[in-house]
């Protein structure tokens, strides 16, 4: 009933209740028609080079992920955090691990808390996967986890082949740099919050990888991102994806794709269930912009280049506070 105090954001960090303009704005999000881009729609892969360079989020329709499996990914999201508290702990997070049951980027003593229970799981590729944290006695679980990620993986790489052709490549030309993607789950519980104004969810960030694919609640709207210094609600649109750009296309792309700032809020009566995809590259792929996105002197490189894993070792290292993190990269001029 009361907010724990390790809880409770500083005064200046809370989030503000949404205004009507933001909601306003929340329409303005892109839409896209997934079956379109695929198809090579000319119109349709204009609108999503506008949505990474002016929104860095968009939704994405007719995916082509069958809604029964959008369900039962749901359902057993939802069986796992209904488990007793004894059981999910068997699947605990150890310290400095990224796979597991329990809360993200914790990193100190005096850190807030965000109001979330996750659980992480290395998808893909198969070899990757560490079957002990996943609950294998849990019916239907490990099915729909595996059927999901692996057709959310061909919607990431499809908008890779397609950010590949905008970024003057070839449609593998992602592919080729950044070698076979890989994925992280991360499923998100966010119980109700008595106090909604005083917690986040998940405080302000941006994700490090390359795309992240969201499986958001269709009733219970959580997720913002900052657009035009206001944040902004995403309403769930029934059955589509929310896709971002993460820093790793940032930085290659020259920061012409923005990796959004974004954050989730808590709701006073529901609790919200999502799961993010996180498409990653290579922990020793040295990332930098491409070629192809370079143009000196008119376009100069914008970042420096760095290894994936040591970008995002100096991103955990410095918690989650908000977006920023491609600051570390930037080359100052
Ligand atoms: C994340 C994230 C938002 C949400 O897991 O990185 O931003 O709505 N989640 O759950
Ligand atoms: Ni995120």
């Amino acid at each position: 009933m009361s907010v724990p105090e390790r809880y409770i954001q500083e005064i200046k960090d809370r989030p503000s209740s949404i205004s009507s303009e933001s909601l306003q704005a929340s329409l303005q999000i892109p839409i896209i028609d997934f079956s379109l881009l695929a198809k090579g729609d000319e119109h349709e892969t204009r609108k999503l080079d506008l949505a990474c360079k002016e929104w860095g989020f968009f939704q994405i329709r007719n995916h082509g992920v069958q809604v029964k499996i959008l369900q039962k990914m749901k359902a057993a999201m939802a069986a796992f955090f209904e488990l007793p508290l004894m059981e999910k702990k068997k699947y605990a997070m150890g310290a400095n691990d990224l796979e597991g049951y329990g809360q993200a980027y914790v990193v100190s003593e005096e850190q807030k808390l965000d109001w979330c229970d996750l659980v992480a799981l290395k998808t893909l590729p198969l070899e990757q996967r560490n079957l002990n944290f996943w609950p294998l006695n849990l019916p239907g679980f490990k099915e729909a986890v595996e059927e999901y990620s692996i057709e959310v993986q061909k919607v990431a790489e499809e908008i890779n082949a397609n950010l590949s052709i905008l970024m003057g490549m070839e449609r593998d030309g992602l592919k080729r740099y950044q070698g076979e993607l890989k994925q992280l789950m991360r499923m998100n519980y966010y119980p109700p919050c008595s106090s909604p104004d005083l917690v986040f969810g998940v405080s302000p960030h941006s994700d490090g990888g390359s795309l992240t694919v969201l499986l958001q609640d269709d009733d219970v709207i959580g997720l913002q991102i900052k657009h035009k210094g206001e944040w902004i609600p995403v309403k769930p649109i029934p059955n589509a994806l929310v896709v971002n750009i993460g820093d790793a296309i940032e930085i290659m792309s020259n920061g012409v794709y923005k990796s959004i700032e974004h954050r989730a809020i808590t709701n006073e009566k529901k609790a919200r269930i999502s799961a993010a995809a996180f498409a990653h590259v290579d922990d020793e792929l040295e990332i930098g912009p491409l070629d192809s996105m370079v143009d000196d002197p008119h376009r100069p490189p914008m970042y420096k280049k760095i290894k994936y894993i040591d970008y995002i070792r100096q991103v955990l290292a410095r918690k989650m506070d908000g977006k920023d993190h491609t600051d570390l990269v930037k080359i100052q001029t």
